[in-house]
């Protein structure tokens, strides 16, 4: 009688923890946004389109007929850029922006950029900026806004000030200045 007692509790202590462990959330907590830090960070997006080692390459593209444009539209690329704390290709390289453009509409001057900046130096290596945004690729000044980050950025969000400093039918050179929110 006394060993049934027991393996019946050791049964009811067993199923309270299958019921504690099925709970998947904790108990909702203030959020004290004091603790956050802003930092900007000033740097350079170096992209090759041609040669042997293109930083941004074609992966996809839509079977139309397109205008005579450089840039067609429908079409879909895979960036590995490196950042460069200057305008300079022997400057610093710091991090590399991963991610994908894609040329979506019929207007081939628009992008929209889907990039995780992931920093390999300085007080930030480890960490990573998601940016995610529409450009007109003729403009002089765009912008890109900061929605998420790991590591020293988690939660981050902010946004990047972009300067064309360079753009031919080979290379790209963006200058970024990034101001960012984070824990
Ligand atoms: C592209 O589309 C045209 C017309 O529909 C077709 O003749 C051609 O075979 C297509 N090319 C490819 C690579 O699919
Ligand atoms: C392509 O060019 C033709 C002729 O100039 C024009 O009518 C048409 O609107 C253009 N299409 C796009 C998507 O720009
Ligand atoms: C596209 O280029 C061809 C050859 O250069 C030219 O004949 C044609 O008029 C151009 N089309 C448009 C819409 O600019
Ligand atoms: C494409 O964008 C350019 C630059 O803003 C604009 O002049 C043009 O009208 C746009 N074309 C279409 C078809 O939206
Ligand atoms: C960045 O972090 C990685 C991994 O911890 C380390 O191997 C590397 O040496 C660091 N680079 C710099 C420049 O601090
Ligand atoms: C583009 O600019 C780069 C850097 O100044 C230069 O090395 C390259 O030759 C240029 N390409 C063209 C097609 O003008
Ligand atoms: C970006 O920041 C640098 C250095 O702080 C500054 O010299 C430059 O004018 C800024 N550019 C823009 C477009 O805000």
């Amino acid at each position: 009688m006394k060993r049934t007692s027991v393996s019946t509790w050791f049964l009811i202590v067993c199923l309270s923890l299958v019921a504690v462990q099925s709970q998947y959330n904790s108990k909702s907590r203030p959020y004290d946004p004091k603790a956050e830090k802003v930092t900007d960070l000033h740097f350079f997006l170096h992209e090759s389109l041609d040669g042997q080692n293109p930083t941004a390459v074609v992966i996809a593209q839509a079977n139309i007929t397109t205008n005579n444009s450089t840039v067609p539209s429908r079409t879909l690329s895979a960036v590995d850029d490196p950042l460069r704390t200057g305008p300079e290709p022997s400057s610093e390289v710091i991090g590399n922006a991963q991610g994908l453009a894609v040329i979506a509409g019929v207007n081939s001057t628009v992008a929209v950029t889907y990039f995780d900046f992931g920093f390999t130096g300085g007080e930030f290596n480890g960490s990573s900026l998601s940016m995610f945004s529409r450009n007109q690729l003729t403009m002089t000044e765009r912008e890109m806004s900061v929605v998420g980050g790991t590591g020293e950025f988690r939660m981050a969000r902010g946004f990047a000030i972009i300067n064309p400093y360079l753009i031919n039918a080979t290379n790209v050179i963006l200058e970024f200045n990034v101001t960012v929110v984070h824990y």
